[in-house]
């Protein structure tokens, strides 16, 4: 799932709540750079939602985040992630409401399809807001004083007239019925983890209908996946960051990928993983792994990858015609 909106509004914090770490304070200015991925296990979304995500309930392994840039400058990274997601999430700033890059995202989104949920960010913010850290939203709204409710909600109200103004039907989260006709509003915090809970508990009941749906896709199938990032990788030389969508890719697969000039191709010679809760952009540590399912974030290890793009399409070739996947990677 990918996580989009304007810049500042606190999309990488919102991943850093989640996964436990600081990459937003990392980065240079704070501004995200690159797409990321992240799998965060299903038991760490658990012990984050409490009784929200109940493990026993949930087939999915757990989330796979696509983080992306919200600066203006990144319109391609941001289109890339938004077509490569099941879901997405749509970061919102309470105070900022709608901004360029939040409605460029809401057009990535109509354009591909992509069921998307809005997180209203830092309701911390709310005047006279006393926060209740990591509470479900129910929880830490009986908390508040009458004066500090009606403001978060007169905010709210504007995030749901500004969507209606683009065509979508939304409301409060727990007041959606079909959240595929309606779009969810899950007010959180990412300073105070207020609202994450329920962030999840929605985000983890979506991915379980949709991959439902999608059975059709063969997870047992040739990989295929794109290009995140081109990196040096210490006695690896070239190697490739990748959101593996569909499929499955081995150590030793033929894949085909995009190049700057023909296709490449060329044979895998180690898959690493991040480990979990990890973002694969600023890990140092990978295991090594004979075999990667999707959903994922792997960076591959093969020779000839000099000339891959980002955003260019990676194929397994496994038991088709080769030519075929070269032309089908050509015409991407
Ligand atoms: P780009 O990657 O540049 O698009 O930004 P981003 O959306 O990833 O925003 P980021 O997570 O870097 O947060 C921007 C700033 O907002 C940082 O200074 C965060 O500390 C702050 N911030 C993010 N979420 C919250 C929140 O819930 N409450 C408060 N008070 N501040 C927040
Ligand atoms: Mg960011």
């Amino acid at each position: 799932m990918a996580v989009l909106g304007h810049v500042d509004h606190g999309k990488t914090s919102l991943l850093d709540k989640i996964r436990g770490s600081a990459v937003s304070e990392g980065e240079a200015g704070a501004i995200t750079q690159h797409i990321g991925a992240t799998a965060v296990p299903l038991d760490t979304v658990s012990q984050m939602a409490g009784s929200l995500v109940k493990p026993e309930d949930f087939d999915l392994p757990g989330l796979l985040f696509i983080d992306t840039p919200g600066h203006h400058s990144f319109s391609t990274l941001r289109s890339r992630g938004g077509a490569l997601a099941d879901i997405a999430i749509l970061v919102v700033d309470v105070n900022d409401s709608f901004q360029p890059q939040t409605e460029e995202a809401i057009d990535i989104l109509k354009r591909t399809g992509t069921p998307f949920i809005v997180a209203a960010n830092k309701i911390d913010t709310t005047p006279g807001w006393n926060p209740q850290e990591g509470a479900p939203i129910q929880k830490t709204y009986e908390e508040q004083s009458q004066r500090a409710r009606s403001k978060l909600d007169e905010k709210l109200y504007e995030i749901i007239g500004e969507l209606s103004e683009r065509g979508f039907s939304s409301d409060f989260y727990w007041r959606v019925q079909n959240f595929q006709s309606n779009i969810g509003v899950v007010p959180v915090s990412a300073l105070t983890g207020e609202g994450i809970p329920d962030l999840l508990g929605v985000l983890m009941g979506l991915s379980q209908r949709y991959m439902k749906d999608e059975m059709a896709i063969d997870v047992a199938g040739p990989g295929s996946g794109t290009v995140l990032e081109v990196k040096e990788e210490r006695g690896f030389g070239a190697t490739l960051d990748v959101v593996l969508y569909d499929g499955t890719i081995r150590a030793g697969d033929t894949i085909v990928v995009g190049g700057a000039n023909d296709p490449i191709v060329t044979e895998v010679r180690a898959l690493l993983q991040p480990r979990p809760n990890a973002e694969i952009r600023t890990e140092k540590r990978f295991d090594k792994v004979e075999e990667v399912r999707a959903a994922a974030g792997v960076k591959i290890a093969a020779p000839d990858l000099e000339d891959a793009m980002a955003g260019a399409p990676v194929r397994v070739v496994g038991d088709r015609d080769l030519d075929e996947v070269v032309r089908e990677v050509e015409a991407e």
